[in-house]
């Protein structure tokens, strides 16, 4: 089962990316993971997306395809996968499909989590999150250890500063939400999921959605 998580920055998808991926008992991929790991690590691909990320622009497609590729051909995917913030662009949904169809396989369902920018920006000026594992916080301060106890420290996000979250919600509204309208042409089974209440909550709106 291959699922496609859709929504603006702050939405829940890395926290509910997670959940879904335990409860179905397959891997995640979130490109925002890979890449700000490779910022960390100084790689050639970190030097090319941090000033992107900083300024809470979407990385080149090219970058993020040649992930995509890299990601789906990894046989811990075998039974599917979990694509979090993978797809923010036609020409992504379309590469997304492309790859899938040469490995005979193809997008099961795409949630798309629908949440008012208001919600968002008072999550996102609150987030905390591990420089280690990734995992999103809420109400703990930045330099606090992670709860996980990985040893890992609390940074606050570059892009989650105020004028960097403005711009990516504008990106989202321009360059991400008609990717939705892409997979509804497309025939694809789009479920909307209200992100809007408690984790459990949502989770249990998003497992449904998957058939759980
Ligand atoms: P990425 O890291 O994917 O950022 P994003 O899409 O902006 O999403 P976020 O991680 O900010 O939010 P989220 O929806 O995962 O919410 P979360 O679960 O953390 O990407 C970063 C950057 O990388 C992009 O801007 C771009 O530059 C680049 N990039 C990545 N992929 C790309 C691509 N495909 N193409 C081009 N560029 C790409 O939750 C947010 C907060 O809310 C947390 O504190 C959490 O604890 C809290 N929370 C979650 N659920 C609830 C709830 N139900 N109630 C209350 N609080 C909640």
């Amino acid at each position: 089962m291959i699922v496609v998580l859709l929504g603006p920055p702050g939405a829940g998808k890395g926290t509910q990316g997670e959940r879904i991926a335990a409860a179905l008992g397959v891997p995640k991929v979130a490109t925002g993971d890979v890449l700000r790991a490779a910022v960390k690590d100084g790689t050639k691909l970190g030097l090319e997306a941090k000033g992107f990320m900083d300024r809470g622009d979407l990385v080149p497609d090219a970058v993020i395809l040649g992930i995509m590729k890299e990601a789906l051909a990894q046989p811990a995917q075998a039974k599917g996968v979990i694509l979090d913030g993978v797809v923010r662009t036609v020409p992504q949904a379309e590469g997304l499909a492309k790859v899938t169809g040469e490995l005979g396989k193809r997008v099961s369902v795409v949630l798309a989590f629908d949440i008012a920018d208001d919600a968002l920006i008072a999550r996102l000026s609150g987030r905390t999150t591990c420089e280690k594992c990734q995992t999103p916080f809420t109400g703990l301060v930045p330099g606090a250890p992670c709860p996980n106890k990985d040893g890992g420290t609390l940074v606050r996000r570059k892009d989650d500063e105020p004028d960097a979250v403005r711009n990516r919600l504008r990106v989202y509204r321009e360059q991400t939400a008609p990717v939705l309208d892409w997979y509804e042409r497309q025939g694809a089974n789009v479920v909307h999921i209200n992100a809007v209440g408690s984790m459990d909550d949502v989770m249990a709106r998003a497992l449904k959605a998957v058939g759980r």
